[in-house]
């Protein structure tokens, strides 16, 4: 029985959020400098967004730029700006024909012009797809994301528009980047590290966290479905006691 059909196709989380980690050490290992490191990790984008698109899931979130990565080396930022700009430049086309719609999380003010434009365009293009919505976590972070919606909260609450009573948890994530979209259940986070990294911290409240040694540039479908599998053979409780779950 292959990985794949092990996966159970009627149990497949909606919505799986990625960190990819682990491009600059698995150039190492190769010899290579980190910039190939990247571009090799577009692969495994590709590669996992075809993966999931596959299996159903209906939201794919992957963490491809955090605020606090603009400290790397100014080569470095540049090089993977250059490389979102080509790589949404390429993939538009197969966006569209996967009927793949493309989302931003992040505050993409501050990005090079030329790829806020791409962005912005491959956006619009896409906007009608309904297959599996992609979703780039650009200029992210959790906590500026949602210090962003307290801002914005209190303004309407200064304003009379809302009481401070009627702050609730789903007003607070209808103020998030990611308003409308579901929290994902599923988490993944490749080269080892188990740590969140400001990613998603209000969305991740009940996901199951799924970490792997491999590093970003060596995940494959393969990878992918064994992530999900595990996710698959874990009891979601909610807080709840197994018993209650069996019951309902
Ligand atoms: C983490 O590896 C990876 C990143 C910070 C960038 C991820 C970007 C890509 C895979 C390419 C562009 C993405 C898209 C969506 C087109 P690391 O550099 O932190 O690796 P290290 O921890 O081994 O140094």
């Amino acid at each position: 029985m292959s990985l794949k059909e092990k996966v159970d196709l009627t149990r497949i989380p909606q919505h799986v959020a990625i960190i990819m980690d682990g491009n600059g050490r698995w150039a190492r290992k190769h010899g290579k400098n980190r910039i190939f490191g990247h571009s090799s990790g577009v692969n495994s984008v590709r590669e996992t967004s075809e993966g999931c698109a596959e299996l159903g899931v209906k939201y794919l979130t992957l963490y491809a730029f955090s605020t606090e990565n603009w400290s790397r080396p100014i080569t470095e930022v540049t090089a993977l700006m250059m490389l979102l700009l080509k790589t949404i430049k390429a993939e538009l086309k197969t966006l569209l024909k996967n009927d793949i719609r493309l989302k931003v999380i992040g505050d993409i003010s501050k990005l090079p012009a030329g790829v806020a434009k791409e962005l912005a365009d491959a956006m619009k293009r896409t906007a009608n797809n309904k297959r599996m919505d992609l979703i780039l976590a650009l200029n992210y972070s959790g906590r500026s994301e949602i210090t962003r919606a307290v801002k914005e909260i209190s303004l309407r609450v200064e304003k009379g528009e809302i009481a401070p009573d009627s702050i609730t948890e789903e007003l607070i994530s209808n103020n998030l980047y990611t308003a409308g979209i579901p929290d994902p259940e599923l988490l993944i986070r490749t080269s080892g590290e188990m740590r969140v990294s400001n990613f998603m911290l209000w969305q991740l409240a009940y996901a199951e966290y799924f970490f792997t040694e491999v590093f970003w540039p060596e995940f494959t479908r393969e990878e992918l479905y064994k992530a999900i599998i595990d996710f698959q053979n874990r009891e979601r409780r909610f807080g709840k006691t197994s018993e209650q779950l069996v019951t309902k």
